[in-house]
Formats: C-alpha cells, structure tokens, sequence
C-alpha cells in the first residue's frame, strides 16, 4: 500500500509563503501520496502553485449539505472547485473547539463521498480516556459511528495527548492501536476495510518519521506543526517505506 503524507496547516499560513512553499514541494518523493491542507483562503493560490506536480490538496473540514443559509460555512462542492481532493474531518480540535460529534462528522464525509472527494476522518483517545484503559473502545467507537455505510477513504489515528506536544505512544501502543482499527475496518466495511490507508498522527518529525511509518498497518502520517517547514515534510516523507 502507497504511504499517504498529509500536512495539516490548521490555522497557519498567509499568501506571501504559498510560491516558495509549493517550489519546495512540488518534486515530492513519488512513492508516496503527498497532499497540504491549508486553510480555505489558500486552496485557489495553492491549486495554482502546484499545478503540473503530483502533491494533492485537501481542506481542514467542511458542512454537510452542499449549500444553504449556514452563514460562515463551506460545503464539499464548493471544495472541489478549488482543487482539493481530500478534506480532512473529525480531527480532534474541531471535536473540541467546534463540538463536533461522530454523526456529524459521518454526515459530513457522506458528503465529502457525494462530491467525490476523498476524506480523512480523525479518530483519536484523550490522555484521560487512556490513562483509563478506554482509549481502544473510544476509538473503536469513533470509527463504528464517524465512518458512512461503504465508506472509502482514509482513516487517521491521532491521540489527542500526542497533537502538539512533541510526545507520541510507544511503538507497541502504535501498533496495537492501528491492528484495532484494522479490525474494526474490516469488521464493519468487509474486505474494503482492508484497504483504507490508516495513518499516525501526533508529533511526527524528522526525526520519528522512519520508526512510526515501518509499524505494521501504519499507512501514512497526517503532520500538523512540522508541515509547516517543506524541508520537514519532505523529510517525513522519505522516511516513509515503500508500499
Ligand atoms: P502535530 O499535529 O503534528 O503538530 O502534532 C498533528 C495534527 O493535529 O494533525
């Protein structure tokens, strides 16, 4: 399976970086998937910078119906008239900031699905919740009521406590988690479950990059801070095994 590399610009980011930015992506590694998700107001300006190079582009979240009086909202459709190909969803700063809960993150990668994007849904365990032994079934729980009937797309697992933080789990937590999420891929999409690229997020460097990407069932990394720098991402990426 190719590694999906995926970097997550959240709240960051101004016209004046976007040309030299995507200069310094757009010769990404070809053996893995590479894709930026910067903030709406930069999707256009980027689409053009990386015209010709195979680096997708993906938003931060969308709204579930494809247009409507949701004042400050943006939908699937309207996305895709940028360019991007992903929109990331679910990820744990909208479940807190934003109140997010798994259906209305289904229903909006339903519509992500409907206007043929790809998504990325966010599953993710608080430090309490695994400091609790419950970070397995919270995860596991998040899949069964965040992912729609046949969902295709890309999953990743990023424990909250990791965002952020320059910390993340032992390679053994790692493992055991994306074996969970295997299980419950396949438990409720069939064999299809076993073909969605799961990926680690939650302080991925440089310097982790190679140890977290070689784990078994890991498929990827979704990066936030360290995306911020071309060199680091790229970095990240060829780190990444071949698939
Ligand atoms: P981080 O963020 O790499 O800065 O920890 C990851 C994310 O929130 O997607």
């Amino acid at each position: 399976m190719r590694q999906i590399i995926a970097g997550n610009w959240k709240m960051y980011g101004q016209l004046a970086g976007i040309a030299a930015y995507a200069e310094a992506i757009r010769n990404a590694p070809d053996h893995v998937d590479m894709l930026i998700c910067p903030p709406f107001t930069l999707l256009d300006r980027f689409a053009a910078a990386l015209k010709g190079s195979p680096v997708a582009l993906g938003a931060q979240n969308c709204h579930a119906i494809p247009q409507g009086a949701h004042t400050g909202d943006i939908s699937a459709p309207m996305l895709a008239e940028t360019g991007a190909t992903y929109v990331i969803l679910g990820h744990s700063e909208r479940r807190a900031d934003h109140g997010e809960t798994n259906a209305d993150v289904r229903a909006k990668a339903e519509a992500v699905l409907a206007a043929g994007l790809t998504a990325i849904i966010c599953v993710g365990e608080t430090e309490a919740q695994r400091d609790a032994g419950e970070a397995e079934h919270v995860v596991r729980t998040q899949i069964t009521h965040s992912l729609p009937e046949n969902f295709a797309g890309v999953v990743a697992y990023e424990p909250v406590w990791a965002i952020g933080t320059g910390r993340t789990p032992t390679e053994a937590d790692v493992t055991a988690m994306h074996a969970a999420i295997r299980a419950a891929l396949v438990a409720q999409l069939g064999t299809n479950g076993s073909t969605i690229n799961i990926l680690y997020g939650g302080s991925v460097k440089p310097g982790n990059a190679a140890s977290l990407l070689a784990l078994p069932e890991v498929g990827g990394a979704l990066v936030g801070g360290a995306s911020l720098n071309p060199a680091d991402l790229l970095a990240i990426a060829a780190a990444a095994p071949r698939g």
